[in-house]
């Protein structure tokens, strides 16, 4: 039986010169699950994700890791506890090739050169990168670009994934590859995600339970079947992106 952890944040508000980005957030993940954070444009997700992962400061609220406090961390250390991301626009070290872009999230905790690039040499290969292993990573489709952002955050052994838009720019087939890859990673690595994306077929069939934000606010929280047919979420969010 694999130990459990909990990522908890309680009333999280951060405001950008008097605009309420994020406000009195609150959620909760466990390890084994998937939990979909959504919203519209603007509604303060990504701002979330950067709190959390030291990125830029909170204004009040708590963020743990099981009993670390991580909210005071300075971003380098918060992957060290076992909360790592990928981002929204992507950020690979262009000019490298894919292997040393996946180590870097395993140096970034501590571990070695060496065992670095064993662990990375087996994402890429999990991901479906094994054979471009060698090319630096412009050469790589979208696509790849962004199964190595996410080999390279798994590479430092989260608890914790925060995946900001992951299925941004991907087709329909890119988007249910990566599908596959994300369902099976609770349960292979006893990792918890939290997942932004607008596409919401994505986010239906990965998801256990969905979180959602309007104007900074948490509007709506629950399994999916129950968010979808919220009228608030409706009015606010899904209506408009019905495609
Ligand atoms: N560094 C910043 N300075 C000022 N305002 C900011 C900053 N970062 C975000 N904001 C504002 O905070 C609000 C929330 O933005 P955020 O990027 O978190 O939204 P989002 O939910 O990720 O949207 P999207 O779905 O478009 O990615 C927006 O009004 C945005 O303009
Ligand atoms: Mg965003």
């Amino acid at each position: 039986m694999n130990k459990k952890s909990f990522f908890n944040v309680e009333g999280l508000n951060k405001s950008f010169a008097g605009l309420k980005a994020v406000n009195d957030v609150s959620m909760h993940i466990e390890t084994g699950e998937i939990l979909g954070l959504i919203g519209p444009n603007g509604s303060g997700k990504t701002t979330a994700i950067n709190i959390m992962t030291g990125m830029i400061k909170r204004d009040s609220g708590k963020i743990t890791i099981d009993e670390h406090n991580i909210g005071d961390m300075p971003a380098y250390l918060v992957p060290v506890y076992g909360l790592v991301r990928t981002y929204q626009t992507i950020r690979l070290f262009k000019s490298m090739t894919c292997l040393e872009n996946a180590m870097m999230g395993a140096i970034g905790v501590g571990i070695g050169r060496r065992a670095a690039s064993e662990i990375a040499g087996e994402l890429l290969e999990e991901v479906g990168l094994g054979e471009s292993i060698g090319l630096p990573a412009e050469r790589l489709t979208f696509r790849d670009q962004r199964l190595l952002e996410i080999a390279r955050a798994l590479a430092a052994s989260p608890k914790f994934l925060l995946l900001d838009e992951p299925a941004a720019g991907l087709n329909e087939e890119e988007t249910d590859m990566l599908l596959s890859l994300l369902k099976t990673l609770p349960g292979s690595r006893n990792i918890g995600i939290l997942i932004v994306d607008h596409d919401m077929r994505l986010i239906m069939n990965l998801c256990n339970r969905l979180q959602v934000l309007n104007y900074g606010r948490t509007i709506a929280e629950g399994l999916p079947k129950d968010v979808q047919k919220n009228p608030e979420v409706v009015n606010a969010y899904l209506g408009s992106t019905a495609s």
